[in-house]
C-alpha cells in the first residue's frame, strides 16, 4: 500500500504503547483513524492527538475478547468513514510474574487466550468480509511477539497465543492476497510500554498479585540458569531483550505497510535459537 494519504485505519489497543505509536505514525502519513481501546480515556487522548495532526479520528471503547463489541466497532467505523483500509489487531495482554506451566491457572489461560487469540480472530472474522467488498489495496497487521522466535521459559501461555497469531496470519496472507490484502505480522521484542501491568484489566480475584503465584525464576538454582526440576535450557534471546521506546515502532509499521512486508521485527532476529530450531527440524525426518 504505497499511498497512505486518505486511508482509514482501525487499531485495537491503540490508547497506549505501540498501538498509540502506530496510530500517530499513520495519522502523520495522512490516515484517518478509529482509535479503539478497552480503556476509553486513553483512546480519547490518542484521538485528540490525531485530530491535532489534522486527521479525522474517532475513539471507541472495545473489548476485543467480545465478539459483539468488535462488531460494534466495525459498525461504527463503516458508519463514520464508509471504508476500512487498514486493520491493526494490536490489543494484547500478558501475565506477571512469568510462571511455570504447572502454576498457570485455568483462568490465566482463558484470559490471555481470550484477548490475544480471540481478539485477533474477532478482528479478522468481523472486518475481512466487509473489507473484501472494497476495491483496491487493503492491509492487516496482526501483533505477535519475538518471544515466539526464542524459547522463553515461564512465558508459555503468552507464547501459545502469539504463535497462534503467527500461523493464522501466514495462512490468511495467502488466502487474502488475491483480493488486494497485505498481511504483516509485527514481532516486537522488548518495547517499553505498560504491557506488564495488563492484569489491572482482570477481575480482582483473578489477578496474580492476589493469588501468590511463584515466579518461574524461583525454580532456578541460586546463581544459575538450570531449573531445579527439569533440564530445560534458557536460550540467549540476545538483542530482543534490550528495551526500545514505543514511539520507535510506529514508523517501522508504516514502512512495513507501504512495502507490503509479511514481517516486521522491532529488533534483530534471535539468530542462534532460530537456527538451532530450523536445523533440528531439518534433521528430524526419522525414517
Ligand atoms: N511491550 C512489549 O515488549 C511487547 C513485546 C511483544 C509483543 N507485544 C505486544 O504488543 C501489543 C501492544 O502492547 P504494548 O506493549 O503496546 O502494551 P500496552 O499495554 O501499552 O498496550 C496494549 C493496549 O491494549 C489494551 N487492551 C488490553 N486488553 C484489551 C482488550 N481486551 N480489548 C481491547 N484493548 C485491550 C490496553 O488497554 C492497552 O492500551 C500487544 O499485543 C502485546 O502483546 C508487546
Amino acid at each position: 500500500m504505497k499511498e497512505l494519504n486518505g486511508r482509514v485505519a482501525v487499531i485495537t489497543g491503540a490508547g497506549t504503547g505501540m498501538g498509540r505509536s502506530m496510530a500517530l505514525s499513520l495519522a502523520a502519513a495522512g490516515v484517518d483513524l478509529v482509535v479503539s481501546d478497552i480503556e476509553m480515556e486513553v483512546a480519547e487522548q490518542v484521538r485528540d492527538e490525531a485530530i491535532a495532526l489534522g486527521r479525522q479520528a474517532v475513539a471507541m471503547r472495545t473489548d476485543v475478547s467480545r465478539l459483539e463489541e468488535v462488531e460494534a466497532l466495525a459498525d461504527a467505523a463503516y458508519q463514520r468513514f464508509g471504508k476500512v483500509d487498514i486493520l491493526i489487531n494490536n490489543a494484547g495482554v500478558t501475565l506477571r510474574p512469568f510462571r511455570a506451566v504447572w502454576d498457570t491457572s485455568y483462568e490465566d489461560f482463558k484470559w490471555v487466550v481470550g484477548v490475544n487469540i480471540w481478539g485477533v480472530i474477532h478482528g479478522v472474522h468481523v472486518f475481512v468480509p466487509r473489507m473484501r467488498q472494497q476495491t483496491g489495496e487493503k492491509h492487516i497487521v496482526n501483533v505477535s511477539s519475538m518471544s515466539t522466535l526464542a524459547k522463553v521459559p515461564g512465558h508459555s501461555t503468552y507464547v501459545l497465543t502469539k504463535a497462534a497469531v503467527n500461523g493464522f496470519s501466514d495462512v490468511i496472507r495467502e488466502e487474502l492476497a488475491p483480493y488486494g490484502f497485505g498481511v504483516t505480522i509485527l514481532y516486537p521484542g522488548y518495547v517499553k510500554t505498560r504491557i506488564a501491568t495488563s492484569e489491572r484489566l482482570r477481575p480482582e480475584q483473578e489477578r496474580s498479585d492476589t493469588r501468590n503465584i511463584p515466579a518461574y525464576d524461583s525454580y532456578l538454582k541460586p546463581g544459575g540458569e538450570e531449573p531445579l526440576t527439569s533440564p530445560v535450557r534458557i536460550q540467549d534471546a540476545g538483542a530482543m531483550q534490550v528495551g526500545i521506546e514505543a514511539d520507535e515502532v510506529g514508523p517501522m509499521v508504516v514502512r512495513a505497510i507501504r512495502e507490503n512486508r509479511p514481517y516486521c521485527l522491532t529488533h534483530a532476529a534471535p539468530d542462534v535459537p532460530m537456527k538451532e530450531q530450523f536445523d533440528e527440524l531439518m534433521n528430524s525426518y526419522l525414517v
